[in-house]
């Protein structure tokens, strides 16, 4: 069940982000389709998890990049990327504690890529490709 296509409007032209950012979204749909298949809830967790998992990690890849490019709103980036992950904790916690929550966790964080990508995201990669003196 893809419930969030890639589209080409998401690419940024940064070979690393753009290959994370449509691994995030195929990690999404991958969640939807086990959630919607009715797989056991081991399996489910294993998506969840796994979505978890590389969305911190893509978020660290992130800001190490900007940090490099001395990226004037690197904090600000940094706390939507913090709230987002503790909300996706909440979410994964309440999957554990039997909730069913997995489809929420797919569509709220589709959802999120979406406005973050076009947003935030965009705004780094504007400001990596203003020309700058030396
Ligand atoms: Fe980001």
């Amino acid at each position: 069940m893809v419930i969030a296509p890639w589209n080409s409007r998401f690419a940024t032209g940064i070979d690393l982000i753009d290959a994370q950012h449509q691994s995030l979204f195929e990690a999404v749909n991958r969640l939807a389709e086990a959630f919607k298949a009715g797989h056991a809830k081991q399996q489910v967790k294993a998506s969840l998890d796994f979505l978890v998992g590389y969305t911190q990690e893509h978020f660290q890849d992130e800001e190490r990049f900007m940090r490099e490019m001395d990226y004037p709103g690197l904090a600000e980036h940094r706390g939507e990327h913090a709230r987002l992950m503790e909300q996706v904790r909440d979410l994964q916690m309440a999957f554990e504690e039997g909730q069913p929550v997995a489809m929420d966790v797919a569509i709220f964080l589709a959802d999120w890529l979406r406005e973050h990508i076009h947003g935030s995201d965009m705004a780094y990669v504007r400001f990596m490709k203003e020309p700058r003196q030396k």
